[in-house]
């Protein structure tokens, strides 16, 4: 990965961790595998999405990694916290993995080819380690989907920037949209792709608080001064845009954003 644009902060695993939390039921409701299933977690973080796959599949073993030590060994620590014995951690980075060829039953990877400059090169490295019969689950977002009321020029040009910000080093905020297309180059197969739309309004406070608030309005303000520096927003449109974000989370807004979800099967 060039760059990350999230960085590797305790805000940032937070974020990460509430963000899983609060898309538990809407992305891994139906992430469950065969029984006794040996499953690859490519880029595994801090953990948060780990914690969710060993506890909804606790007869399969995952094998966690990441190209992060510090961030391994946190997911680690939480892993022990819950008292989960079918998760092992590994450093290793996707495009240079070191199992041999047809290894895996399964693959995970949740919210990680939007930060890799060749998406397609990393599922075609991911491939060779599954077995035939095998299938990926990917997970991601897309930026372009965000939508909300009261709608703002100002936030439209904060999210716009995290998107610039993102693409300057090489990631794609836009990927979720791209998923069919990457999977099915990648020589993936019966490749079939679901949106999962969140919605908030203050009927569902606890989507207000760990979505709007805590994932999606809380990734954008991380990027603040780094969007600033590098002259894809001015400090007073940003401001702006803060206020303006504060009505769409407050009691009269709305908040509307899709992620997609792709399964694909490795034939032969
Ligand atoms: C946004 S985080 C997502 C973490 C986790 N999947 C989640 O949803 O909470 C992206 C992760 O991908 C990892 N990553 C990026 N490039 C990688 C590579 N080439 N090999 C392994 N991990 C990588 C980063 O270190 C980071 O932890």
């Amino acid at each position: 990965m060039n760059d990350y644009v999230h960085g590797y902060s305790e805000y940032e695993s937070a974020r990460l961790d509430d963000q899983a939390q609060v898309l538990r039921r809407l992305l891994h409701g139906d992430v469950i595998f065969p029984e006794g299933s040996t499953v690859l977690e490519a880029g595994c973080g801090t953990g948060a999405q780990t914690l969710i796959l060993a506890d909804n599949n606790p007869t399969s073993h995952f094998v966690s990694v990441d190209l992060s030590g510090d961030s391994l060994k946190e997911a680690a620590a939480a892993v022990a916290a819950h008292g989960y014995t079918n998760v092992e951690m590994e450093q290793q980075d996707i495009y240079d993995l070191s199992y041999p060829d047809n290894y895996f039953d399964h693959l995970f990877c949740c919210f990680v080819l939007e930060h890799l400059a060749d998406p397609r090169l990393a599922l075609m490295k991911l491939r060779r380690v599954l077995k035939p019969g095998g299938t990926i689950t990917v997970i991601e977002g897309d930026h372009g989907s965000f939508f909300c009321h009261p709608s703002s020029d100002h936030i439209t040009a904060a999210v716009d920037s995290l998107v610039r910000l993102q693409r300057q080093k090489g990631g794609d905020a836009l990927i979720g949209r791209r998923l069919f297309p990457l999977l099915s180059s990648a020589d993936f197969e019966s490749v079939r792709v679901s949106p999962r739309t969140v919605y908030a309004d203050n009927s569902r406070p606890e989507v207000v608080s760990g979505f709007s608030k805590k994932t999606f309005v809380a990734m954008v303000a991380g990027i603040k001064d780094e969007a600033i520096e590098n002259g894809c927003i001015s400090e007073k449109q940003w401001q702006q845009a803060m206020v303006d974000f504060d009505r769409a989370v407050g009691p009269e807004g709305t908040f509307c954003y899709t992620f997609f979800k792709a399964v694909g099967i490795k034939i032969r």
